[in-house]
């Protein structure tokens, strides 16, 4: 039986996940695996701290070193969270040859050139299988499963806040603050929920998806970003009449060379499998062009789901004869700067002849064709109405220069959401 030791950086909620699993699993890691895990050294902040794991106060150090320089550790797990100084700690620990298993997304987002650069230079082994979608073993499709592929769009539904909220919205007609609100005392949503609802978690995981998924480097300042916090009831509820259903979706596109990557609202047909991953679920739906759609579902988040996905890479480091990188060109990627999709519109229009004429001739003037238009509710004081248009699939660019001029007196615009998947 092979003792192979371990370290780990940071034991919070992730962290204590995994040394439970570790312990549960012990006898069946050892039987399958042919493994024994030593557990030597955790780091953590404060040493004093009550875990949610039962574990030996002598295993914890503030001291860095105790992981990082311990020769008797192959292989650190990392759970620290943020960039720094996780990000540093990675790096040393590769160059020192040992092993790092991470479910650090933003650490790996923000810094991917050097942490791969020191996996390459010293050949020890980098899995991050955790660090999106939790247990959901997207990565290792793209990675293996799925090489023989030209992968042509990666849309998911990546953060599991953000799609309990719109989920919640969406049944109960609920506001964005109140259900955030219930969200935050329910545990789901952390008291300060930028990082989930602007979208910037997603953003993080949709780099390295986009990343792997066509080869070449995506850096997250490369992703379009729009979080839910403008969401409104009225364009839930005028979507669903149309059949469509609200999500954050994270797409990623490549096209001629060009990689669109994208983070925002957005809707898809109620029939799109992705409309129906509700709650904390996550979903990433892949188009190949020889494997053709598939869908990837499951939980995206929480110490167990995770924790799965954390054990899996470490059985997989320990057993590697040698660590594959994978394959991603050095070279920086070529961004879209337009994309194509159709639009959901919603503005307030004087209900009187010749406006709507006034709205669709502006569409057109920009090469906007117009798929759908509904009339809504009763008029308002000012003899204005809800106008709902549906455009054709269209460019971004065209889309906006049209509302920029309806703007300007033709009518009210109320929002824009992007629609996938039609
Ligand atoms: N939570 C999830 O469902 C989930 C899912 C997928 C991926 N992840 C990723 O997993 C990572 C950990 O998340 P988590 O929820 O477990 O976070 P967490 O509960 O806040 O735990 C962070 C741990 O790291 C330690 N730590 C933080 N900064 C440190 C420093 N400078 N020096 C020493 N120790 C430090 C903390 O020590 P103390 O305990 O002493 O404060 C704590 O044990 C993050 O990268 C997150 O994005 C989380």
């Amino acid at each position: 039986m092979a003792h192979i030791g371990i370290g780990f950086l940071g034991c919070g909620n992730i962290g204590c996940g995994v040394y439970r699993l570790l312990e549960e699993q012990t006898h069946h890691i050892e039987q399958n695996e042919g493994v024994r895990f030593d557990v030597r050294r955790i780091l953590v902040r404060d040493t004093r701290r009550a875990r949610a794991a039962q574990i030996p106060q002598a295993m914890l150090t503030d001291r860095p070193e105790d992981v990082l320089c311990d020769p008797e550790i192959r292989i650190v797990l990392e759970f620290m969270g943020g960039e720094e100084p996780a990000a540093s700690y990675m790096i040393r620990a590769l160059s020192a040859g040992k092993s790092v298993v991470t479910a650090n997304k933003m650490a790996l987002a923000s810094r991917w050139t050097d942490i791969v650069a020191a996996a390459r230079q010293s050949g020890a082994g980098l899995y991050y299988e955790a660090s999106v979608c939790g247990a959901v073993p997207i990565l290792r499709a793209l990675n293996h499963s799925l090489q023989a592929n030209r992968v042509e769009s990666v849309t998911g539904i990546i953060n599991g806040t953000t799609n309990y909220i719109l989920s919640r919205m969406s049944r109960e007609g609920a506001s964005y603050g109140d259900v955030l609100a219930d969200a935050q005392r329910m545990g789901l949503a952390e008291p300060d929920p930028t990082a989930d609802v602007e979208g910037y978690d997603a953003a993080y995981k949709l780099s390295i998806l986009a990343t792997l998924a066509f080869h070449q480097h995506v850096p997250v300042d490369c992703v379009y970003r729009e979080g839910i916090t403008h969401v409104e009831p009225i364009d839930i509820q005028c979507g669903r009449e149309l059949g469509l259903t609200l999500k954050l979706l994270a797409v990623a596109k490549e096209k001629d060379g060009k990689i669109e990557a994208r983070v925002h609202p957005a809707f898809v047909p109620d029939r799109h499998p992705l409309a129906s991953v509700s709650d904390a679920f996550n979903a990433v739906y892949v188009r190949g062009h020889a494997c053709g759609e598939m869908m990837f579902y499951g939980r995206g988040a929480g110490d167990m789901p995770t924790a799965s996905a954390i054990v899996s890479d470490l059985i997989c480091a320990a057993s590697a004869d040698r660590h594959a990188l994978p394959a991603v060109s050095d070279e920086p990627c070529s961004v879209a700067e337009d994309w194509r999709c159709q639009h959901f519109v919603r503005m307030l229009a004087s209900d009187e002849p010749g406006v709507l004429a006034a709205v669709c001739s502006r569409f057109a003037e920009h090469g906007v064709s117009i798929e759908t238009v509904v009339q809504k509710g009763e008029r308002d004081r000012q003899g204005r109405a809800q106008l709902i248009l549906l455009t054709h699939e269209a460019s971004e660019r065209a889309v906006r220069g049209a509302l920029s001029e309806i703007g300007r007196g033709v009518a009210e615009l109320g929002s824009v959401i992007r629609v996938e998947g039609r």
